[in-house]
Parts: C-alpha cells; sequence; structure tokens
C-alpha cells in the first residue's frame, strides 16, 4: 500500500458523523442540514435537454483536450466575464472534470517531491489542498486567514526559507468557508512571491458567479491581465459548472492559464485518463454560452443571504460574505462554548446540522482558525434556510439563558 495514504485525514464529514453518532436528534423537528455544500436549487432544463440531445456521443471515447467547440465556449466566456484579451482556446484553456479532481491532479503534476517539497493552502481550506500534497510528495504549510483583514491568509509573516521550498500554493477567491475575494493588491503581492520564489499558483474560483456585491469578484487571470502580466506565469486558475449552473453531478470545469504548465498537466491527464464524456461536453457548452440562467441564480442566493444573515447577526457574530454560498460565523458571541458543543447540542434540540469550523481547519502557528465557528451551506431553498435560522435562533438563545 501507498504509505502517503496513512496521512490523508478523515474528511470533515466522517468527523461529523462521528460527533453526532451518539446523538438523537429531537424528533419535534424535521431534519434540516446546513451541513454540505452542495448546491440544490433545480439544474435548468436547456442543460438537461442539451445532455439528453447528445448521448450519442457515449459511442465514442473523447479526447483529454476537449472538443474545440468547448475550449472555444470557455476561451469565450472568460473573455466576456473578465475583459481579457481572447485566451488561445488551443495551450491556454483546458476541461476538466469538475474542479475538485484537476485541483487534486495539478499537485501530482507540478511538484518535484525530491526537493523537500512544501504546498502553501489557506487555513481553513478545501480539504482536497491538503490531501493533494501529501499524496504528491510533499508537506502542507498552512496560513491562518485573518479575520480582521477580511479572512486574508497574512504571506507576510511566512519566513524566507519556507518560501524558498514552496512549490505550488493554492488561493480560494472567493473563499470555502470564508467568502472572502481577494483584491488586485493581494494578487500583486502573490504574483510578486510566485516571480521571486518560482512557485505555481493553484487559483480555485469555482464560486466565482455567486456574489453578494456590486462588482463580480475579481479572478486571478484578470487581476494578472491588469497587473500587465502576459502569459499568466506560474498561474493556473479552477473553474467549475457545479456551482454556476447548478450541476454539481455533471462534473464539469476547466483550467485555464499558463500554457506551458497546461501542456504537462494535459500530458498527465492523458495518462491519468482525465477525459470528459462528449455528452458532458455538448451541455457544458450550452451552460457556458448562457448568463441569463446563472443571473438568475444568483438572485435566489442574494435574496437568501440578505434574508437570513440579519435574523442569525443576532445572536451569532456574522457578516453577508463577499461571495460564495456559506455564512462563516462565530458562535460564541452570547455564551462561551465551542464550534463542536454547538454543532451537537443544535442539532440534538433542534435537529439543524452545521459544520464545526474546526473541522474544516489545522492547528497551525499556536491557534485553529476555525475554531469557535461554524459553516453553514444556504443551498437549500429559501423557507427551508428561514426555518433553519429561526431555530439557530431559538437555540442560541435557550443557551444563552442557560449560561
Ligand atoms: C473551494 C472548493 N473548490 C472546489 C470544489 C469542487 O467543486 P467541483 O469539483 O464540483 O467543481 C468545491 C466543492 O465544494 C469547493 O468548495
Amino acid at each position: 500500500m501507498n504509505p502517503l495514504l496513512d496521512k490523508l485525514q478523515p474528511y470533515p464529514f466522517e468527523k461529523l458523523r462521528q460527533l453526532f453518532s451518539e446523538v438523537t436528534p429531537n424528533p419535534a423537528f424535521s431534519a434540516i442540514s446546513l451541513g454540505i455544500g452542495e448546491p440544490k436549487h433545480p439544474t435548468p432544463a436547456f442543460i438537461q435537454e442539451a445532455l439528453a440531445a447528445n448521448l450519442s456521443g457515449l459511442a465514442s471515447y473523447p479526447t483529454t483536450a476537449g472538443s474545440d467547440a468547448l475550449r472555444t465556449a470557455i476561451a469565450g466566456w472568460l473573455e466576456r466575464r473578465y475583459g481579457l484579451p481572447p485566451p488561445d482556446q488551443a495551450t491556454q484553456v483546458l476541461p476538466v472534470n469538475g474542479s475538485r479532481e484537476a485541483l487534486f491532479a495539478l499537485a501530482q503534476t507540478v511538484i518535484d517531491p525530491a526537493r523537500d517539497a512544501l504546498v502553501m493552502c489557506p487555513n481553513p481550506f478545501y480539504q482536497i489542498y491538503e490531501g493533494s500534497a501529501y499524496l504528491a510528495g510533499a508537506a502542507p504549510y498552512f496560513v491562518n486567514s485573518d479575520p480582521q483583514r477580511n479572512f486574508a491568509p497574512d504571506y507576510g509573516r511566512v519566513p524566507p526559507d519556507v518560501w524558498a521550498r514552496v512549490q505550488l500554493l493554492y488561493v480560494c477567491s472567493p473563499g470555502n468557508p470564508t467568502g472572502a475575494v481577494l483584491t488586485l493588491d493581494d494578487w500583486r503581492e502573490l504574483f510578486a512571491l510566485s516571480d521571486r520564489y518560482g512557485f505555481v499558483i493553484a487559483a480555485d474560483e469555482c464560486y466565482s458567479e455567486i456574489y453578494f456585491k456590486d462588482e463580480p469578484p475579481l479572478g486571478a487571470l484578470e487581476a494578472a491581465h491588469k497587473l500587465g502580466r502576459s502569459g499568466y506565469p506560474r498561474l493556473i486558475v479552477f473553474s467549475s459548472l457545479s456551482k454556476r449552473s447548478n450541476v454539481p453531478g455533471m462534473r464539469s470545469g476547466f483550467v485555464a492559464g499558463d500554457a506551458v504548465i497546461l501542456k504537462k498537466f494535459l500530458l498527465y491527464r492523458t495518462y491519468h485518463g482525465g477525459a470528459m464524456s462528449p455528452a458532458i461536453q455538448a451541455a457544458s457548452i450550452a451552460a457556458w454560452n448562457d448568463e441569463q440562467h446563472v443571473a438568475e441564480n444568483r438572485a435566489k442566493y442574494i435574496a437568501k443571504f440578505k434574508q437570513i444573515t440579519p435574523m442569525l447577526q443576532e445572536v451569532l457574530d456574522v457578516a453577508l460574505p463577499d461571495a460564495g454560498f456559506y455564512l462563516w460565523a462565530k458562535v460564541d458571541k452570547c455564551v462561551p462554548i465551542s464550534d463542536t458543543e454547538y454543532a451537537k447540542r443544535l442539532y440534538a434540540e433542534y435537529n439543524v446540522t452545521v459544520l464545526p469550523g474546526s473541522y474544516l481547519a489545522r492547528d497551525a502557528h499556536g491557534a485553529n482558525p476555525g475554531q469557535n465557528r461554524i459553516r453553514m451551506a444556504l443551498v437549500a431553498e429559501v423557507d427551508e434556510c428561514l426555518e433553519a435560522a429561526q431555530r439557530i435562533v431559538e437555540f442560541t438563545q435557550k443557551l444563552a439563558k442557560i449560561h
């Protein structure tokens, strides 16, 4: 067996299952889960129809690079969304089967394990970053997000001897779980560090189309372009239809950026077997070429978050995020309680599932930045989310009275 597998931690939902294993939720309430970040709004009919109309594609093997038509649709979307010069669809974009597998696979492509490699991750973070680092023979190095700086990791505190070992740096903007979006200044700092130390930046942007501010989130390619960088050196972005178009089961996304890295990534994927089904490719073209369903989807999230955030602010330390579909709340505003205890009692007394923040982060530099926080995924329709919020308010008020 590969000994590196022993380094993988149980996934947060496995930890949650263990936390809840001896709890029987109050039968007076129906179960509501804000635990898993899985989009629940319905898949648009035109995407389903495009998939059904192209089932004949199941009769042939797809190429790893995907069809010209798909790469053209992706390049066109990038150009429209971020105001970029037209990306070269032959060398600068590549379809992937959802951003998750690609985030993992990129580490296998760029890491040289013989050089004492580090992979830099934000903390809290999407769990794939850590697993991909270990399985590529590297070690993760966590940089804690700072609530005082809109949850930006403080890269200025990382010592030069650590930077010298970093081969890959994951960025998540909009962030999961924080919802925070990196600014142009943040990108300027990261690009300067990448130029100096030579590491690759993997920019995870799968939440880019769900946002609450007037301006859409700044993308990494857009930042590079604005800062006058040509060819996106050492930069790869990851985008996905899962959240944008409510198709998490379709497994469709893309990577774009540095053509030199993408050439090697394509080679890796050819051996690994990372080609996308032709039927999915056809449905993806339809999805990337339409923005109306994306705007409607976003409007639903905006209405939901604007109603629910103020309710929860009565009892939790929480703010409307820049983007994404999570609330990242501090639970000890009214009463001293840990995130795990809060989640367990909320489940026992009100049958609402939330994810303890400490499960999404690691102890680093003397702290776990997820401690005393919970992540709530507002993915269900508004009535169910409202019902959950009312129960959370009642539960927290009751807790505060007991103390
Ligand atoms: C931060 C982040 N990145 C990537 C993904 C993977 O999404 P997909 O593989 O559906 O594109 C997720 C899924 O929840 C996520 O939260």
